[in-house]
């Protein structure tokens, strides 16, 4: 054979691979089908899109986790706003309603805003603090699905999500949960009835900041058909690469999931003895908001709670408490190896049911440093805010 052609042919994949603790990145559109009859069988991966063995290993491992209806059961997307964009997507129709709690993470309210609008989905915000009793009560006919994140972004609202799936199914409206604050780990929402656990893999599983994805989980066959027919649809495909991350994340998720709530715990009830702290919004401490909830079905808490500077406190206070801080950065993410800090209030505007809060609210990232560390950086913020105060 011509150069050309033996170039074209020699190194291909080899029939075997030695066997590593990690799955191969296995890189490829083209799938090669062993026969005729198999380019049409639907049971075979026939394009790399459908995801090769980085993604199946991974999507079987948060199978594993989420108790999903096996790999087939969750879904894999570019960043975690795809996989809630992307459930949407999938589930709604044009006439539908979607019920969304207010404490939502903005960028999800932006697309029910901008593009479910545009689309025919009306999108009706709730009060987190409805009872479930009369949020499915008070849903109308036209509501498919209800949209939850609990503890909620920013303000850490605790909700029942298993009292409304349990409800909202008996009506036959779906229910889906924003469960990045659980990781899929903390809180299982197929296990408490929830239709569909979504979760930037980006936060914790990532855990290093580095990689964007998030997942969709789904038991019931009708959800994970729709669900998968929607990637399809979409077109949408994340990297081995980035699929292979992920599943090297998730080996030590428990691990450092139990390091970030201790050292969360640490700084969170440090802070509540500070003069110049009004409230402490973190489930997971006796006392706070949502507490109750908390204990009845999660089982630890991550890094990231929020706390009340107490008033008065100007932007400009505020700022110098940010502004003094060396350890914690000055970030909007969350999950990874590191301490973040970021002010809230800007980001509460667009709220439809605006709350009063104990004061300017911070939310921290607490990472992997050492607690004391930490606690000391946060000092330095609280003496620099008291001495600007106004
Ligand atoms: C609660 C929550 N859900 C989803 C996302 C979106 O994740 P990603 O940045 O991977 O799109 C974030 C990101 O901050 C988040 O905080």
């Amino acid at each position: 054979m011509d150069d050309r052609t033996r170039l074209i042919r020699a190194g291909g994949a080899p029939k075997s691979l030695v066997k590593t603790v990690g799955p191969p990145i296995q890189k490829g559109s083209t799938v090669l089908l062993p026969d005729a009859e198999s380019l049409y069988d639907e049971r075979n991966v026939t394009y790399g899109r459908q995801g090769l063995a980085a993604h199946q290993a991974l999507c079987t491992a948060l199978a594993e986790m989420e108790g999903a209806e096996g790999p087939g059961g969750v879904t894999l997307y570019p960043s975690g706003l795809a996989a809630i964009t992307g459930a949407l997507l999938a589930l709604l129709k044009t006439g539908d309603e979607v019920l969304v709690t207010d404490t939502i993470y903005k960028p999800t309210r932006r697309f029910c805003d901008k593009v479910l609008a545009r689309y025919g989905v009306a999108t009706t915000y709730f009060d987190p603090a409805t009872s479930p009793e009369d949020l499915v009560a008070g849903a109308s006919d036209k509501v498919r699905l209800i949209l939850m994140e609990s503890p909620g972004s920013l303000t850490f609202e605790m909700q029942d999500m298993a009292r409304v799936a349990h409800l909202a199914r008996a009506r036959g409206i779906l229910t889906a949960a924003d469960n990045t604050w659980g990781a899929g780990l903390l809180f299982k929402p197929l296990e408490h009835g929830v239709d569909v656990s979504i979760q930037a893999l980006t936060k914790y599983v990532g855990g290093h900041s580095d990689v964007f994805m998030g997942s969709v989980a789904a038991r019931d066959p009708k959800v994970v058909r729709a669900l998968n027919d929607g990637i399809l649809h979409l077109g949408w495909a994340v990297s081995p690469e980035d699929a292979y991350q992920m599943l090297r994340g998730l080996r030590t998720l428990p691990t450092r999931l139990a390091a970030h709530d201790e050292n969360a715990l640490r700084v969170a009830r440090w802070l509540q003895a500070q003069p110049e702290v009004a409230q402490i919004y973190h489930p997971a401490l006796p006392g706070c908001p949502g507490h109750e909830l908390w204990a009845r079905d999660f089982t630890g808490a991550c890094g990231l709670f929020t706390f009340a500077l107490a008033p008065p406190g100007s932007e400009r206070a505020v700022h110098a408490f940010l502004n003094s801080l060396k350890l914690f950065g000055l970030g909007f993410s969350w999950g990874g190896f590191e301490s973040l800090a970021i002010s809230c209030d800007p980001q509460l505007k667009d709220r439809k049911f605006r709350k009063t809060y104990a004061g300017p609210l911070i939310r921290l990232h607490v990472g992997l440093e050492d607690p004391e560390d930490l606690i000391a950086d946060l000092k330095r913020g609280l003496d620099a805010y008291v001495g600007i105060l106004f």
